[in-house]
């Protein structure tokens, strides 16, 4: 009973990894940064945000600090500007334009944004 419980254990611990994994995952981390970095997907998030991520005055905020102008850093609000952009920027001269100028497909909006979240994050 006890090893037909710890195998559930397992199992459901094997489940929760599959399902946590793909926004932490380090290929997924390594598209994103290529999206970022201009080298896949046509989107050019350097060009504004800095190669580091870290910002451009009048050009784009800091990627990798926690404050956040435009909402609560989360997953589903940095997946959100990546598809529709900035219109009204706060601080920057121009807008940013959706998916970052590029033509990303699903796959590559989530790696980007696996790859911002992983910038702050402290890495297991
Ligand atoms: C043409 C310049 C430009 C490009 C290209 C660009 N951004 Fe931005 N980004 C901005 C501006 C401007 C803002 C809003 C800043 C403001 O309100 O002053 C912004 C905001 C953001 C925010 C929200 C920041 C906050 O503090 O709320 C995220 C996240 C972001 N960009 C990620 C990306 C990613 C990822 C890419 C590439 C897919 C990208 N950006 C491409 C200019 C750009």
């Amino acid at each position: 009973m006890l090893t037909r419980l710890a195998g559930l254990v397992a199992v459901l611990g094997i489940l929760a990894a599959a399902i946590v994994i793909p926004q932490q995952d380090p290929a997924t981390i390594a598209l994103g940064k290529k999206v970022f970095e201009g080298k896949a997907g046509g989107a050019i998030c350097f060009t504004c945000h800095g190669m580091n991520a870290k910002g451009t005055p009048g050009l784009g905020p800091d990627l990798t600090d926690d404050s956040w102008l435009h909402g609560d850093g989360s997953i589903a609000f940095v997946d959100s500007i990546v598809r529709n952009g900035v219109a009204r920027p706060k601080q920057s001269a121009a807008p940013m334009p959706p998916k970052g100028g590029g033509n990303l497909d699903d796959e590559q909006v989530k790696a980007v944004v696996a790859y911002v979240q992983s910038l702050r994050k402290p890495r297991a």
